[in-house]
């Protein structure tokens, strides 16, 4: 949450700011605000977009080639004009960003207070300038000095750009459970909080570690120092990434780009990895740790969100094809709650961003404890990416629409790899299934581009339901974690209130809440638990709710009984959420369009949620 962006060089910086800005807005959109340095510090920022933003400037000299620009997700203090940052220093001879949060900045903002410093917002942030400014002065200290002074009585996580207005060729940059990129160009430095509005300048990069300062010169190298100060050296990073990547090449939406997305993102997650003549399945990246998941006495996955609804797909998997107990733990409830983790244990945490701060502190808990812990995660260079022992990285390609849609499907088709990994390891599946199993996964990519073409149909009933106000999401065995997605989809991007629920458990309460208003989603392929969930759909039928069904191609019995059906193709049951979250991640998006939501930015939320 919250982005950074910042730049010095030769060129203008304002317009790389804007830009980078745009390309963070993902990650926070309550409020921006920049900061130029030519001659005098100016500082500019308001309530809102980056689109209010680049209004707020309009009449403004925004001239100056070193600068810095945040948009932000609030935390501390309501999104208002005060709040956002950059913030000053007492002195107004400092400005800086931040993202992340300042834990004991109550206790730092008494001492300031007493020593004479007023505070003009509610922030935690302006904490930290004014203490910087404080040791500047006293300790009569360099900048990067009073930094690295100041980060060592700083409890929680940051990632901070200071600018002086004493010291124009200079940014000073640092970071702490919160991500940071250092782009190198030609006699020019871009930091930001990933790669995004890098890419189009430079592919050198340096990912900053936590606890690491980037002290950055006009026409000098990069140094790195430690907040305990000891020296670094950077490590030069190529980018493999490209631009066309986080544009929208022609859709209205990253959202509906990254579902069009998902033939190419799932098949590029199993490419190198599903080898159907030699009939095997390898993980490179967790080559070294098979042994450890195969003695496993557990495994426990950890996550957020949708990746949490990915662990549980998995969960499903690995238990069903390879025996092996697993339990899926919330990130958040997981590190607080004194789970029992031994050195038996092997922890997999899922993250599409790799930053999230629960996620990340579950990875922390479980390394103390001795357990192995792998990744899987999207994005390369990050937090996660870096903490695990080990992992496999989704290559579903960079994702920027707030709501998680090829991420998920990328996820369980690492997982699906995993478990059929595991299962042929342990010879748990006769060959023969496990080669059917293997063939029908590398047909995936295709029937997802056959559900693709459901499009329009799906639209339909999205027209029909988009003034809903409640939605109820049904399906059981691999089907569940499907219902809990598609109904965390609607709710998130347009507002309507979802759940999803295992289709048995709706007797236990929510069939008090059926109507003839209420459409419930149930996701019905055939195989697996197909004539229980029959029944259930007859017991949503005989209180006049609306059905609208997931189904298979032909299946004449539910479209009979639905309202509304949408024919997906046939496959194996473990396969079918990698398909059926398709509809319903598109009945999201045409709901959320119908109701003029904003889709790639819904109120609220944030993509990378760097805060607990
Ligand atoms: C946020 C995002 C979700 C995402 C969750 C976990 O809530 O809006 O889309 O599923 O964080 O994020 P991660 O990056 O760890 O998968």
């Amino acid at each position: 949450m919250c982005g950074i962006v910042a730049y010095i060089g030769p060129r203008e910086a304002y317009p790389i700011l804007m830009k980078g800005l745009r390309r963070l807005e993902y990650r926070g959109y309550d409020s921006a605000g920049l900061c130029l340095l030519n001659s005098d510090l100016k500082v500019f920022k308001c309530k809102g977009k980056v689109s209010d933003l680049e209004d707020h400037v309009k009449d403004s000299d925004i001239s100056g080639n070193i600068g810095m620009a945040h948009t932000r997700w609030a935390t501390h203090g309501e999104p208002n004009q005060i709040n956002a940052h950059p913030h000053f220093s007492q002195n107004k001879s400092l400005a800086i960003i931040h993202n992340g949060i300042i834990e004991n900045y109550a206790a730092l903002r008494s001492e300031l207070m007493n020593r004479g410093y007023a505070f003009t917002s509610d922030t935690d942030t302006e904490v930290l300038i004014h203490l910087i400014e404080d040791i500047k002065i006293n300790e009569k200290v360099s900048l990067q000095e009073a930094v690295r002074i100041a980060l060592n009585q700083v409890i929680g996580a940051y990632a901070i750009v200071v600018i002086s207005k004493s010291s124009p060729d200079k940014i000073i940059a640092a970071r702490k459970g919160s991500p940071l990129v250092v782009g190198i160009g030609k006699n020019e430095f871009f930091v930001a909080s990933d790669a995004t509005p890098i890419i189009e300048y430079t592919d050198n990069v340096v990912f900053l570690n936590d606890e690491e300062i980037a002290i950055i010169r006009r026409n000098d190298e990069l140094k790195i120092l430690t907040v305990k100060n000891q020296e670094k050296t950077p490590y030069i990073q190529k980018l493999e990434l490209s631009l066309s990547a986080i544009e929208k090449g022609g859709y209205d939406h990253f959202m509906l780009k990254e579902i069009f997305e998902q033939p190419r993102s799932i098949h590029d997650s199993m490419r190198g990895r599903l080898h159907l003549e030699q009939g095997l399945v390898t993980l490179g990246g967790i080559r070294d740790y098979e042994q450890k998941l195969l003695n496993a006495k557990r495994i426990i996955i950890t996550a957020c969100g949708t990746s949490w609804h990915a662990g549980l797909v998995g969960e499903y998997l690995i238990e069903d094809l390879a025996r092996i107990p697993v339990e899926v733990e919330y990130s958040s409830e997981f590190r607080y709650r004194n789970p029992i983790i031994t050195e038996e244990d092997v922890v997999i945490a899922i993250s599409q961003s790799g930053e999230t701060a629960d996620t990340l502190a579950a990875i922390e808990l479980a390394k103390g404890k001795g357990a192995t812990v792998l990744g899987i995660c999207n994005v390369v260079g990050s937090s996660i990416a870096r903490a695990t022992h080990a992992g496999v990285f989704t290559h579903a390609g960079p994702e920027i629409g707030v709501a998680s849609t090829k991420a998920f499907t990328a996820q369980v088709a690492v997982l699906t790899l995993l478990a059929l990994l595991l299962a042929q390891k342990k010879g748990t599946l006769p060959t023969s299934h496990f080669r059917r199993l293997l063939v029908e996964l590398s047909t995936i990519p295709d029937k997802v581009e056959q559900t693709l073409k459901l499009n329009d149909k799906v639209k339909e009933i999205a027209d029909i339901y988009m003034n809903a106000t409640n939605a109820l999401y049904l399906g059981r065995g691999y089907n569940f974690p499907v219902a809990l997605e598609g109904a965390l989809k609607l709710k998130e991007i347009s507002y309507i209130h979802a759940e999803g629920y295992p289709a048995a458990e709706m007797k236990h309460g929510p069939i008090a809440l059926i109507d003839e208003q209420m459409p419930v989603c149930v996701i019905a392929t055939r195989r697996g638990t197909y004539e229980k969930v029959i029944s259930n759909i007859q017991e949503v039928k005989a209180r006049k709710g609306k059905i609208i069904a997931i189904i298979n191609e032909g299946d004449e019995t539910v479209k009979n009984l639905a309202d509304h059906s949408i024919e997906i193709p046939e496959t194996e049951e473990i396969l079918v959420p990698l398909i059926a979250t398709i509809p319903l991640q598109l009945l999201s998006y045409h709901i959320a369009v119908m109701r003029n939501c904003n889709v790639d930015q819904p109120r609220n939320l944030a993509k990378s949620v760097t805060v607990e």
